[in-house]
This record gives C-alpha cells, structure tokens and sequence, in this order.
C-alpha cells in the first residue's frame, strides 16, 4: 500500500469527484480535517462531506497545505480550475488527473511544472470496487496516484501515456457497456414476453450475480461461460447468435475503438 501524502484538494465533486469522496470515506482513507473540495456548485457527496467536516470552498490560502491534488473537472474546465489554484499551492504537492484526454505535459505546464499523475477512474470507485489505470513519468507521482486509488479498488499501472487512450476505451467508459448490456437484456425480455417489472428484475439480479460470481470465484470470465455452456442447450443457441462469428468481439471492439478515438480528440481540443 502506498501512503497517501495529506490533505488532499479534491477540484470538482460532480460524479467522478463524488464517487471518490464516497470511496475515501468508505475507505476510512481520510479524516475530515484531511479533505479540502473546490466546485462551484457542491453535490450532494461535497455536501455530505462538508458536514462530515470537509473543507468547502474555504480561502485560497489554505491551498498550500495540500499535498496530494486530484483534479476531477470536465476536460472543458480543466484550464480555469487549474489556473485558480496553481498559484496558491505549494511547491511539493502532486497533481493526480482524471480528466479524460489531457497530457500531463500540458498539466505539468498548467500546475507550474508540478509533478503530475493521469489516472483513468471508473465511478465504482464509489463503493471500493473501482478500476484505476495509472500513468506517471515518475516513481513519485506514479505513487501518489497509487495511494490516492488503492484504496478504491484495483489499480494497473500503463507502460506508456498513450495506452491512456486505451484505458479510457476499455474502462473507463466501460461501465456504460455494462448498463446498457443491462437496458437491452430488460428489453429483450419484455420482447421475449416478460413482464416489465420482472424483466427488470431479473436482469439486474442476474447481471449483479454474475458479476458477483466472477469475483468471488476468481476465475477467468470464459471458464465461467464454459461451465453455464452446455452443448446442445439454450445458452448454446443463444451465444451462436451473441458470439457467433466473433460478432460481440467485433462489435465491442469498434465500441472501445470509438471511446479511444475520442480521448485521442480530446487531447488536441
Ligand atoms: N464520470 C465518469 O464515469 C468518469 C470516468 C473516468 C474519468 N472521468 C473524468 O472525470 C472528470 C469529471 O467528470 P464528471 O463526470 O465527474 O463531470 P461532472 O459531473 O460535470 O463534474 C465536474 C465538476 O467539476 C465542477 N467544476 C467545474 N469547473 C470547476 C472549477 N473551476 N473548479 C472546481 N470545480 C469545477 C463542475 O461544476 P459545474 O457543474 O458547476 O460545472 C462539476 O461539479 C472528467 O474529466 C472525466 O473525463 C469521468
């Protein structure tokens, strides 16, 4: 476990923000004392977190004492919140990015050559069970960004800066694949003749409990397909029409192509 260097200035609180505020406190990872948040319009976990005895919006002269700086603003924003804070923090703190697409070139620049970490976050960050996908040209920063996930679920460190783009495709967005694989296996049951509340139960539990099986048995995701596969039956018949001819593989790969294709966009905006 690498140590987390305190406080930390969180810099926009709207879902991804939010999302770790409610992992660092799930966590126990932070005291109160040891969180201090900048959004202009606080949600409700920068609000909760306020009463809990966060630091909200306090003066900017209270910025030089953040050691660890995570920067979580939309990549429009990225500039302004990072120009109205750079000047008041100290020299030694460590900037760790989850803005999607931006270089930690133009972030070092931004944050007045500070070390920088870019971390590509999923929202389950929330609930401890997030994956995190680590940049850094340095050891320093690279562990700063460690201790600043860690304790939000799995991290993996990338070899190169521009697998970020990949890391977005394949997970960073990826919980939306999972939600809308969700959407349509609803649909697809009330087209098989279910009725709307039973397919939507259903197919929440039946997702959530695969996942919970993947998890808790540790086995690769196609063992498990193996052993619900049985020659001849329905799940047969139903991959031949999902998986047949690589089709899912294919589809998900212009899926991920396309997230990447965005981040690479983004960068050069
Ligand atoms: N959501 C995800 O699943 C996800 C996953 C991976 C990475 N990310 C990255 O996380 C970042 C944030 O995404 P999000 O979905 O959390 O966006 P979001 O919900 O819009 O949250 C951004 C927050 O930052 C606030 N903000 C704007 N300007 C600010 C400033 N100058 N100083 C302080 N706070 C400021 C915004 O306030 P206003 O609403 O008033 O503008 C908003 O509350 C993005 O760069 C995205 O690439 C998100």
């Amino acid at each position: 476990m690498s140590i987390l260097a305190k406080p930390v200035l969180l810099i926009g609180a709207g879902h991804m923000g939010g999302a770790l505020i409610a992992g660092w406190r799930r966590a126990r990872a932070l005291e109160p004392g040891e969180l201090m948040i900048r959004d202009p319009e606080p949600g409700t976990q920068a609000l909760a977190a306020a009463d809990w005895g966060a630091s909200l919006n306090g003066p900017d002269d209270r910025l030089a004492a953040a050691k660890t700086v995570v920067l979580a603003v939309k990549p429009q924003a990225w500039r302004a919140a990072a120009a109205a804070v750079a000047p008041f923090l100290a020299s030694d703190a460590t900037v760790v990015s989850v803005v999607a697409g931006i270089e930690t070139r133009d972030l070092s620049q931004a944050f007045g050559a500070r070390p920088v970490a870019r971390v590509m976050p999923t929202t389950a960050a929330a609930i401890c069970r997030g994956a995190a996908s680590i940049w850094a040209s340095t050891a320093a920063a690279r562990a700063a960004a460690h201790a600043v996930f860690e304790p939000l679920g799995a991290v993996v460190d990338l070899a190169d800066e521009a697998l970020m783009h990949a890391a977005t495709g394949a997970s960073g967005s990826a919980p939306a694949y999972v939600y809308a694989l969700v959407e349509a296996l609803q649909a697809a049951g009330v087209a098989a003749g279910l009725e709307v509340g039973a397919a939507r139960e259903l197919a929440r539990a039946t997702v959530i409990g695969a996942a919970g099986l993947l998890e808790a048995s540790g086995e690769d995701a196609a063992e498990l397909r193996r052993q619900v596969t049985s020659a001849g039956g329905t799940t047969a018949a139903a991959l031949g029409v999902l998986t047949g001819d690589g089709a899912l593989e294919r589809l998900m790969t212009r899926t991920v192509a396309a997230a990447a294709a965005r981040s690479r966009a983004l960068s050069h905006e």
